[in-house]
């Protein structure tokens, strides 16, 4: 049965989410969008996308509705969470997409207030009931504990199903994960010194000029999500590429590996339990490649390194959008089943494949 699903903040995951659940709509109905701006403006970006391109449907709009096919979609434009009425659309899983309401206590607003069953925060969170990444961790989703869940952000999603697979198969230890991000909308266009809300000066700095070093905590997140790699050491840059990003892990293995043994370890993963979630492409492959690719890693066998001594390296592209809109989907269809979750349901290969 689709699930219905709410949107709040209509950007570049809420747009996303819409465009692919509208290839989906067995699997996921979007019921209601919240966005503060004004429906034509939502119906605009939904039509037209720099990066993906026109929506394929029909896209009107409608007093209160954004109608998307033959299909009407509740909107609203409230600026806080508590305003939303979405028990009115029969929202059962809200994605909190607007990126200002990452505290697991304010998105809980949604249930308190709105009246939805559970909440997915597109981004890492301040005290979620669960970090979950699919693939790495979901099947630790408890329905009586969990309402509101993160599933980190992108780039974890890509580290942890890469160090995964690692982890299980070789051992894992002493990692090093970096991510390399495509351009964020929060960026500056030119250098800016008043948006204090990050803590380092130079995330205000020109997007489109530098590398811009960012501390974000990617690397924390991997650990919580896969607690049997123990502390790991991170870098994480921004780049100036519109979309396509970037993820390694490093680290040393129980007992020295060939780099053709790590690639059939990964080959199989993506082709088994991983499938949908971990892409393998032989093709030498540069970040735009990864364009629309639903995949949470889209795994680069020519970046595998290992060494005598047990040293390992692999190499992984996504798309920071595409692939992480497809998990929160994912996400959103295990939160917004009704009926108890059985032992080991949920599985990858168990749901649409890389897609919902
Ligand atoms: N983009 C990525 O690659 C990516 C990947 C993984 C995770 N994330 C995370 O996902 C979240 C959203 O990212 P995004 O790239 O989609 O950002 P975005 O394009 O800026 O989208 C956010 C949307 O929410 C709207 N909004 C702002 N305040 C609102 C409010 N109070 N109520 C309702 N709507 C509001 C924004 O409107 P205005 O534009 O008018 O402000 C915008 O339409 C962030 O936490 C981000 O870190 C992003």
């Amino acid at each position: 049965m689709s699930v219905r699903i709410g949107i709040n903040g209509f950007g570049r995951i809420g747009r996303s989410l819409l465009r692919i659940a509208a290839e989906h709509p067995s699997a996921i109905t979007v019921a209601a969008i919240n966005d503060i701006a004004p429906v034509d403006r939502l119906a605009y970006g939904l039509k037209r996308d720099s990066l993906r391109g026109r929506f394929a449907g029909s896209v009107s709009v409608a007093p209160g509705r954004l109608i998307v096919g033959d299909q009407p979609v509740w909107t609203w434009h409230e600026a806080q969470p508590a305003r939303i009425p979405w028990a009115d659309a029969g929202v059962d899983v809200v994605i909190e997409a607007t990126g200002k309401f990452r505290d697991g206590d304010l998105a809980r607003t949604h249930i308190t207030h709105g009246g939805a069953r559970k909440v997915v925060i597109s981004a890492s969170a301040d005290r979620p009931d669960a970090v979950l990444v699919w693939g790495a961790n979901h099947e630790t989703y408890d329905p009586d504990r969990h309402d509101v869940v993160s599933p980190a952000s992108c780039g974890v999603n890509a580290l942890s199903v890469l160090a995964k697979v690692l982890l299980d198969r070789f051992g894992l230890r002493s990692v090093h994960t970096t991510v390399v991000l495509a351009a964020q909308g929060w960026q500056k266009i030119h250098d800016s010194l008043t948006d204090t809300s990050r803590n380092d000066p130079r995330l205000g700095r020109a997007a489109q000029t530098s590398i811009l070093p960012h501390d974000h905590v990617a690397g924390d997140l991997v650990s919580v999500v896969l607690p049997g790699l123990g502390p790991i050491r991170y870098s994480y840059y921004c780049v100036p590429t519109p979309v396509g990003s970037l993820a390694e892990v490093s680290g040393f293995t129980d007992r020295p590996v060939s780099a053709e043994e790590v690639n059939r370890a990964i080959a199989e993963a993506a082709a088994g339990p991983l499938r949908g979630v971990i892409d393998y492409d032989p093709d030498p492959t540069v970040s735009i490649d990864v364009l629309n690719n639903p995949a949470s890693c889209l795994f680069d066998p020519s970046g595998t390194r290992t060494s005598a001594d047990g040293g390992v390296q692999v190499r992984g592209w996504f798309d920071n959008e595409w692939g992480f809109s497809n998990r929160l989907l994912d996400l959103a269809r295990l939160l917004g089943k009704r009926e108890p979750v059985p032992a080991g349901a949920g599985r990858a290969p168990e749901v649409v494949p890389a897609a919902v």
